[in-house]
């Protein structure tokens, strides 16, 4: 009999049957590999940088716990990040805020707190800010998000850097944007920031995004605007399926601090400060999703359906922006004969998971593991259909530990109100 497959070094049926299913594992030890690998990059530059966490790829308390102990900072998007992220002791002053229509409850929650920097997206942001700036007489330390009009060649919908764009300053105002900023009382511009869009697997349009930022950057300078930092987002691409031609994120950024220090000496402008920003490239090789098969039906001569006990509401990626995934059964079976399956989960409606992929005799009660699921999945995850959210668990080295819950029954109705009328 085959040994069952593992992930992190955990037999993943054996996790499948402790925690139940559908069920997120995340690896400690990847997410921190990860970190550090990005570290050693920049390290042996040696420029000035920083590294931002961005918490939407997965947040929650314990991840917080990881990013804090690493010392670097975090990207956060609403009041309900910043304040996991306090609940978790992560330090105020490493966070930083962005979002393009951030409520004034969100600033003046953010202004409160001390985070460190809010990166401001839009003209009317900025006169939030100065009104809040006003009242509290709080020093604020801002960024602008830039848009400087390059795009991406990823999904559309996670193409964030074009001309026409909800994110950001139009490159052509930013000027005048910031040289306002900058004569605000209390208020500090002390960077520019662009991000062009997720799981981008090229590196031209990054470089021609940041050769615009530097421009724009020494133009901002020479006027006399006090700039330090140069935050280029994240967006780094992974590779989901085996054999995929990956992104070489750690070969890029020294490829990108070199680019820039040549910039900078050329135009003789002293470095500034890097930052990047990645999501998915630390949590999303860290997670896997096991399911457990529940259904398995074969259409004579169309093809073989494989179902499972999740589906959209714990990935809404393929249904989203057709993500493919691969999944493998992970029962130890006598001898491997693959069959090519369609595997859709239980949602109602036909939500494929995977269109097509080749199983090793999938059968009832099976576990099955969806690899590369540690990004943009819990944190995307839906109660469609009243299917509660699963749990998630963590990791590290020989201990393993539920970090989120399954959601029960309870907490589905949770919220439900009942008029005196019915
Ligand atoms: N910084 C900013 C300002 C961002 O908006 C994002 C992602 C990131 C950093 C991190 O990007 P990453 O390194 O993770 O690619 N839900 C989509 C992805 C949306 C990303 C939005 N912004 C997906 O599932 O593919």
């Amino acid at each position: 009999m085959a040994e069952n497959l593992t992930f992190a070094g955990f037999d993943t049926v054996a996790l499948a049957k402790k925690y139940g299913t559908p069920l997120y594992v995340m690896s400690e030890d990847i997410i921190r590999d990860r970190i550090k690998a990005i570290r050693k990059a920049f390290d042996l530059t040696g420029v000035a940088y920083d590294i931002n966490y961005a918490g939407k790829a997965f947040t929650n308390l314990a991840m917080c716990r990881i990013i804090a102990s690493e010392g670097i900072s975090l990207d956060t998007v609403s009041r309900g990040e910043i304040m996991t992220a306090l609940k978790a002791g992560f330090p105020a002053e490493r966070i930083c805020f962005h979002g393009n229509n951030k409520r004034v409850d969100e600033l003046r929650y953010a202004v409160e707190y001390g985070v460190g920097h809010i990166v401001v997206d839009s003209e009317d942001e900025l006169a939030r800010l100065e009104t809040i700036q006003a009242e509290t007489g709080a020093e604020i330390a801002i960024m602008f998000r830039i848009s400087p009009g390059v795009e991406a060649h990823t999904h559309e919908l996670i193409q964030t850097g074009t001309e026409d764009s909800k994110f950001g300053i139009p490159y052509q105002q930013a000027k005048a944007v910031v040289r306002k900023a900058s004569q605000m009382r209390g208020i500090t511009v002390d960077g520019l920031h662009c991000h062009i869009g997720s799981q981008i697997v090229d590196d031209k349009p990054f470089v021609l995004a940041a050769d615009r930022m530097l421009s724009l950057y020494q133009a901002l300078v020479q006027e006399g605007v006090p700039l330090t930092t140069l935050n280029l987002g994240g967006g780094f691409g992974i590779p989901y399926l085996t054999g995929d031609e990956s992104f070489d994120t750690l070969k890029y950024i020294p490829q990108m601090v070199d680019h820039v220090k040549q910039w900078c000496r050329a135009e003789g402008l002293e470095c500034p400060k890097l930052v990047v920003e990645p999501g998915r490239f630390i949590a999303c090789e860290a997670g896997v999703t096991l399911y457990t098969v529940g259904t398995v039906k074969t259409i004579p001569g169309v093809r073989k359906y494989v179902a499972i006990d999740g589906g959209m509401n714990d990935n809404p990626r393929p249904a989203l922006y057709g993500a493919q995934y691969e999944a493998f059964i992970c029962n130890g079976k006598a001898e491997e004969q693959l069959e090519s399956c369609r595997i859709s989960g239980r949602a109602c409606e036909n939500d494929q998971l995977i269109a097509e992929m080749p199983l090793n005799q999938p059968t009832v009660g099976d576990t099955l593991m969806v690899t590369n699921t540690g990004a943009y999945n819990y944190t995307m995850a839906s109660v469609y259909n009243r299917f509660g959210r699963p749990a998630v668990v963590l990791l590290s080295g020989d201990r393993d530990a539920v970090i989120v819950e399954r959601e029960t029954d309870e907490e589905l109705l949770h919220f439900d109100r009942v008029p005196e009328w019915l």
